[in-house]
């Protein structure tokens, strides 16, 4: 059996932030795939370059006169040579020839069109019979940092998890419960807060981190508590350090922070707040603060985002010098479906656990709500409010309801 591709196009469309993005649309004989780029706004320094010098004009012009045409006869049941010749045709290490936009929606757009071609939803073409288990959702309830256009609290992310939910219908619930919570007692405590959301859908307040933090902590208490079923949730944090770390301190809230004095701040907020998950707590050269952290908390989910940038060779360096226990995955930092299949495939090797993650600008696109089942993730970080925070959370909905056996993720013997 083949799907051999007959046309490939490109578009420019908006993300959720209004930037320029591209949607590329794969046919085949027999099917169809189209595929959406997402962006970041707090980049890691290693990732993938989204756009080429002369920006989103220059990579559509260069998806048609020199990538669309090799495309032609390919097989799309072949990811592999295709992602290896979007490679080869970009030539640099970072696709900063093409775009890793141009890349990844290429590399997506394909996944879907082979897919389709033999008529199996995404998760189940790539993850095989074994993919039935949906992950937990790890949702952004208040955000500051690189998301937030006006103040508000320097770490980027103050996440929630429903630890063990029945279903992720229930999982979902839960979430969007402990973040319209937060907002009723921002409401109170914060006399300047307007209802002001960020990116992600995440409040923004102009209360002090701790402060925001004790806000999550009571939401929580009080879903939990109201909830019918017993379900415990847990609470993380999205530190992006790397945007916090100017000329050797970390710099918040006023103060300017050793790396040491950060490390125990930290390790403190772990401690005070029962924190299950902490992403990019150290900013993103520094592997041994990583590697300290990952032996005090070792049930903690310590993830590298800026750390990894999904790059193997970046994993690599993490798995020798013992940092993290966990990788996010954002396909379009490394721009292809077999260069993100290779990372995910050494981490789990290395013992280190996936979570599948969106970026801070986006679009309704769905991918990454099925690599999260496909992926066997344990929880997919994906916002909890907003439109094209929802069309993921909708399509694992979908998923979950056309599985008659589904599973999800437990975390709560930890
Ligand atoms: P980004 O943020 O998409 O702006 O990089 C998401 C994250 O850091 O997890
Ligand atoms: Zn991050």
């Amino acid at each position: 059996m083949s799907a051999l591709i007959d046309a490939a196009y490109i578009r420019r469309l908006r993300n959720s932030r209004g930037e320029e993005t591209v949607e590329v649309i794969i046919e085949t004989e027999s099917s169809f795939g189209s595929a959406i780029a997402p962006s970041g706004a707090s980049k890691g320094r290693h990732e993938a370059v989204a756009f080429p010098k002369g920006g989103v004009e220059e990579a559509v012009r260069r998806f048609r006169k020199e990538v669309a045409p090799e495309l032609i006869g390919l097989d799309s049941l072949d990811q592999w040579s295709l992602d290896r010749l979007l490679m080869e045709l970009d030539g640099t290490r970072n696709f900063s020839r093409i775009g890793g936009s141009v890349a990844i929606a290429t590399s997506m757009a394909n996944l879907w069109a082979a897919s389709n071609a033999l008529g199996l939803p995404l998760y189940r073409y790539l993850g095989g019979p074994s993919a039935n288990r949906l992950p937990l959702p790890l949702g952004n309830v208040i955000g500051g940092g690189k998301h937030a256009l006006w103040r508000s609290i320097p770490f980027q992310e103050i996440l929630v998890v429903p630890l063990n939910p029945p279903s992720y219908a229930a999982a979902l619930s839960l979430v969007v419960e402990v973040h319209r919570e937060a907002g009723k007692l921002l409401a109170k405590l914060d006399e300047s807060f307007a209802g002001g959301r960020n990116d992600e859908g995440a409040w923004v307040t102009r209360l002090s981190l701790t402060k925001a933090m004790d806000v999550v902590k009571e939401a929580v208490r009080v879903v939990e508590k109201r909830s019918p079923i017993d379900v415990k949730l847990g609470i993380g944090l999205d530190v992006a350090a790397s945007s916090l770390w100017v000329d050797g301190r970390y710099r918040y809230e006023g103060r300017e922070l050793s790396a040491e004095e950060h490390y125990r701040f930290i390790s403190s907020l772990i401690e005070n707040y029962g924190l299950i998950y902490l992403e990019d707590p150290f900013h993103e050269e520094d592997f041994d603060a990583f590697s300290d952290l990952v032996k005090e908390f070792r049930d903690v989910f310590i993830v590298g985002d800026d750390l990894f940038v999904t790059n193997i060779d970046r994993l690599r360096e993490g798995v020798k010098r013992g940092a993290a226990n966990s990788i996010l995955v954002k396909p379009n930092q490394v721009g292809t479906i077999s260069g993100m299949l290779e990372t995910v495939r050494f981490a789990r090797e290395n013992g280190y656990r996936i979570v599948v993650s969106h970026r801070s600008g986006e679009t309704c696109d769905v991918t990454i709500a099925h690599l999260s089942v496909a992926l066997d993730a344990p929880m997919i970080k994906t916002g909890i409010m907003g439109g094209e925070r929802m069309a993921k959370h909708n399509e694992l909905l979908r998923i979950e309801d056309g599985l008659p056996s589904s599973r999800i993720w437990n975390l709560s013997f930890k």
